[in-house]
């Protein structure tokens, strides 16, 4: 069968692009990068990708007057891509509701909180500050408002009581890692879709409940 093809959308370090480049290498993983789009050119991400012969395009969203023309040329780098599911990895643009329902389904992002709680930025500054002892991260498909929309995959760690928002953040890191390969195998294989405000997953499966198994303390940095 045809795999998927995939555009990862970056804005930074790209560490969760990488996740997904070292899955799609897979040769029975159901989905190929076809290329690595950045809004920033000093974005570290587009090195790994470049380096790995994935084609690179940096959109400058500051290059264009508006957001509906630099979403109108980003839905035509998309367009000639062919992609067929575009994933959102660290990708700080908020998306106009017209891009969303042109990409309807077809987007999909990872948050370093457990949706819908923490949306947004700080989120682990928040999730400390709140007293939560159970933190995550979630992969779903994008819908207009920031941050929400159907889930597709959650995992959870620990919140420990020296926790600052760097040992947060990095034992999170650590789970979206696994979790947004997992999530993306899920959706591009077609056991898992959107179906109003919810996810349906074909033949859930035990395996994956290994995903909200407590962390252990060597995640902590
Ligand atoms: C990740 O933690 C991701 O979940 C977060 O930005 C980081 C990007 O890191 N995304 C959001 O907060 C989206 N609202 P990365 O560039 O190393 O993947």
């Amino acid at each position: 069968m045809a795999k998927c093809r995939i555009v990862i959308l970056i804005s930074g370090r790209g560490s969760n692009m990488e996740a997904l480049i070292e899955a799609c290498t897979r040769s029975d993983f159901p989905a190929e990068i076809v290329g690595v789009i950045s809004n920033r050119k000093d974005a570290g991400g587009l090195i790994y990708a470049a380096d790995r012969k994935i084609p690179v395009e940096v959109l400058d969203h500051r290059a264009f007057e508006n957001r509906e023309d630099f979403e109108a040329s980003l839905t035509s780098l998309l367009e000639n891509m062919k992609v067929d599911l575009v994933c959102l990895a660290g990708f700080m643009r908020l998306l106009t509701d017209s891009f969303v329902s042109r990409w309807l389904d077809k987007l999909i992002n990872i948050h370093p909180s457990l949706l819908p709680s923490f949306k947004g930025l700080d989120t682990h500054a928040r999730a400390l500050a709140s007293g939560v002892r159970i933190a995550g991260c979630s992969v779903h498909f994008v819908r207009a408002d920031m941050d929400s929309g159907p889930i597709i995959a959650q995992a959870a760690v620990p919140v420990f009581t020296n926790d600052t928002q760097e040992s947060l953040a990095a034992r999170v890191l650590a789970a979206e890692h696994k979790l947004y390969p997992h999530a993306l195998e899920l959706v591009a294989s077609g056991q898992a879709r959107a179906v109003g405000e919810r996810v349906i997953i074909d033949n859930d499966d035990p395996v994956d409940t290994q995903l909200f198994a407590p962390a252990t303390r060597s995640y902590t940095t």
